[in-house]
């Protein structure tokens, strides 16, 4: 397929792909360096800076013997994105290109109207783009778990059933999200379903929740390769920073009661669910959604388990429990469906000691590189 890759130098985006450029897709990768941006400005760089976009084609190129085709500009610029759109005619595109962080979108009113402006606009402009040039063309949009919030009914996958005063009619499940970026992710979906019903343009909405991992079939070629890996409360997720707090020898930070749950889900699982979703587009006019998870895990199981991992290779690892920043349940039902990427194919990779300790070897080989002081930056939700 030919696929355009929005926000294709980010954590998911550059091993999505070179997975899908191994797995002979025509891949065009387009970035804006948004991310790369705010964590130099913020003083939260990642493990190890990986290199620029060229670059890592160049590289990728040497390795492979393939290309994929790049493409520096910002999607919230209509004119640059018709030109991909109109030079490319993607059959498929995928939506990363979005700014992902929660505790950023609450940092300051600059901070979340730059996440309000960017992932709404971004948004917009590519169903447009399509509307209007690719009409055929499949948008497959990285949404977030984080959409339900944390409700006392079971989470179903993106639709539900309401009888009301003896009718029946399918409405999106109902969404709370609790930070400011997960509240944009929502407003996306509400704009693509409205898109879908006025066009008949196809979307799938991924509802992923935070992913772990750094290794792919294509990253272990060549260190040169690896994805940007942040471990700052700010970029990092979760599991993510606990290893790398682990190794620093810095305390693994729990918010509050540690009872927050969540579905997780693994980088090699993320990128084969985003094919899934591409090679089983919706039929025109058609949303489809599916929660992209794998397993749940409280933070303090998280914890838990990176601790004992950790303690097995050696490090002195503490788990603290710290006041919570966020305004969130520390204790609440939790039961999301995650079934319609499996039906489709997905084979999971869970979170076993395997894994646990094939990320701490990672983070060993870089732990000079490791600043505590880009660890804790107390954002606050109040
Ligand atoms: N990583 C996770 O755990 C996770 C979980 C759920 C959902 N998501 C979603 O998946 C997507 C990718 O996440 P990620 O972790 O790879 O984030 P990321 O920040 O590493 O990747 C996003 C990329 O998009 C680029 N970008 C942002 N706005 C742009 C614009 N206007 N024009 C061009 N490029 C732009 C950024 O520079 C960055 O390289 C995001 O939409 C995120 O919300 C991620």
């Amino acid at each position: 397929m030919r696929v355009l890759i929005l926000g294709g130098d980010g954590y998911l985006g550059w091993p999505t792909a070179m997975n899908f450029s191994a797995r002979g897709h025509e891949v065009l990768v387009v970035d804006n360096y948004l991310r790369r941006n705010l964590c130099r400005k913020h003083d939260v760089e990642p493990l190890f800076a990986p290199p620029n976009l060229y670059e890592r084609v160049r590289i990728w190129k040497e390795v492979s013997g393939k290309d994929i085709q790049v493409r520096v500009g910002d999607c919230c610029d209509y004119h640059f994105l018709v030109s991909l759109f109109k030079e490319f005619q993607p059959e498929s595109v995928i939506h990363y290109a979005e700014q992902p962080s929660a505790p950023y979108s609450m940092l300051n009113h600059e901070a979340a109207s730059l996440t309000l402006c960017n992932n709404l606009q971004s948004t917009q402009n590519i169903a447009w783009a399509i509307h209007e040039n690719c009409p055929e063309c499949h948008i497959v949009k990285l949404g977030t778990m984080g959409v339900y919030g944390t409700p006392n009914i079971d989470i179903e996958e993106g639709w539900i059933e309401i009888e009301h005063k003896g009718r029946k009619d399918r409405f999106l499940f109902p969404r709370q999200a609790s930070s400011f970026y997960h509240t944009t992710k929502i407003q996306d979906t509400d704009m693509l379903w409205f898109y879908v019903r006025t066009w008949g343009i196809r979307v799938t909405d991924l509802q992923q929740g935070p992913v772990y991992g750094m290794e792919t079939d294509e990253t272990v070629l060549d260190d040169r390769l690896g994805t940007i890996f942040n471990y700052d409360e700010m970029f990092g997720t979760v599991l993510n920073r606990f290893i790398v707090q682990a190794v620093a020898g810095y305390p693994l930070t729990v918010y509050g009661k540690g009872g927050q749950t969540r579905g997780y889900i693994n980088i090699r699982d993320t990128i084969r669910c985003i094919e899934l979703a591409m090679l089983n587009p919706p039929k025109a006019g058609q949303l489809n959604i599916f929660n992209q998870v794998t397993e749940t895990f409280s933070v303090n199981d998280l914890a838990e388990k990176v601790a004992a991992v950790g303690r097995d290779r050696g490090h002195d690892v503490q788990i603290k429990n710290i006041e919570n920043p966020r305004v969130e349940k520390e204790e609440h039902y939790y039961n999301p469906t995650y079934s319609g990427l499996k039906e489709l194919g997905l084979d999971p990779h869970l979170l076993t000691d395997d894994v646990l300790d094939s990320m701490f070897e990672v983070v060993e080989k870089h732990r000079n590189n490791i600043h505590e002081h880009k660890i804790f930056r107390g954002v606050k939700w109040g």
